[in-house]
């Protein structure tokens, strides 16, 4: 069977570990040419030495997601080396366990910066490119903190609101341009972020990010009539409908 994503070129930010590996990993098993996008360039090239070993392609790309110019440079990277983008992955994030009293703007400030600030300049960045590709295709990876909200998490729920709202209204504005804008809110992921805030929660229990990056797949993948917007998805010994 033909592989769905052969030729097309898809951006993976946060690459190099956790949720982003997996999905940058998916997306070349499909054929997908890789740009592997975070700041640790060691663990980015293990990331693309992966995928090569595997018979895929991959381009390891460093950027720091708080700063403009970082991201304006990485995007002239993609543009310069491949002239196109047919799928962004905005993953690239970070968390913070702290109560109200103890978190500081700074704090605020560093997640906002990432989480929410980084991802809209990239999609910004990146919408002229995306225009060209048939489809252009963005998935934002918010969490269930996107939609309810956490005790000790007020940054870090208040960053991954901003990105999903942010979705919501690009998705509008990019339909007639056919460009789909998807979000994936995860409940607890087995990763280094979550082993580290929520160390409470029993590791056999977490959901797998290859289990992410199958859902990503096939948002980036399905064609035809429907179209998933959004993909809720919780641990299974975590109560139904967050
Ligand atoms: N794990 C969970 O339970 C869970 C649940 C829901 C949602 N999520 C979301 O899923 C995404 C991935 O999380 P994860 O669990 O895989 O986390 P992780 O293992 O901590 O990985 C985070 C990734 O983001 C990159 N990153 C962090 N700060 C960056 C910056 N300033 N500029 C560029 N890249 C940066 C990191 O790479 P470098 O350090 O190399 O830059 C790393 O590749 C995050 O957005 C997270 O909020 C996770």
């Amino acid at each position: 069977m033909n592989k769905p994503l052969v030729d097309k070129v898809a951006m993976v930010t946060g690459a190099s570990r956790g949720i982003g590996r997996s999905v940058a990993i998916a997306l070349a098993k499909e054929g997908a040419i890789v740009v592997a996008a975070a700041r640790d360039s060691e663990m980015l090239n293990e990331t693309c030495r992966a995928i090569e070993e595997a018979g895929g392609q991959a381009l390891a790309s460093t950027v720091e997601l708080s700063n403009e110019n970082s991201i304006r440079k990485l995007m002239e990277t993609v543009a310069e080396k491949y002239g196109r983008l047919d799928v962004l992955i905005n993953n690239a994030g970070i968390t913070l366990s702290s109560v109200l009293e103890e978190t500081t703007t700074d704090d605020w400030d560093r997640l906002m910066a990432v989480n929410a600030r980084g991802a809209f300049i990239l999609c910004r960045e990146a919408v002229g490119l995306l225009r060209q590709a048939l489809p252009g295709v963005i998935v934002n990876i918010s969490s269930v903190v996107g939609v309810k909200g956490y005790a000790k998490q007020i940054a870090y729920t208040a960053s991954k609101h901003a990105m999903r709202g942010m979705s919501i209204a690009m998705a509008e504005e990019l339909k007639e341009s056919d460009v789909r804008v998807h979000v994936i809110c995860p409940g607890g992921v087995d990763t280094e972020m979550v082993s580290r805030v929520r160390p409470d929660i029993n590791k056999d229990e977490l959901i797998q990010p290859e289990e992410i990056a199958e859902l990503v797949l096939y948002l980036v993948s399905h064609t035809g009539n429907a179209v998933v917007d959004e993909i809720r998805v919780r641990r299974a010994t975590s109560g139904p409908w967050f």
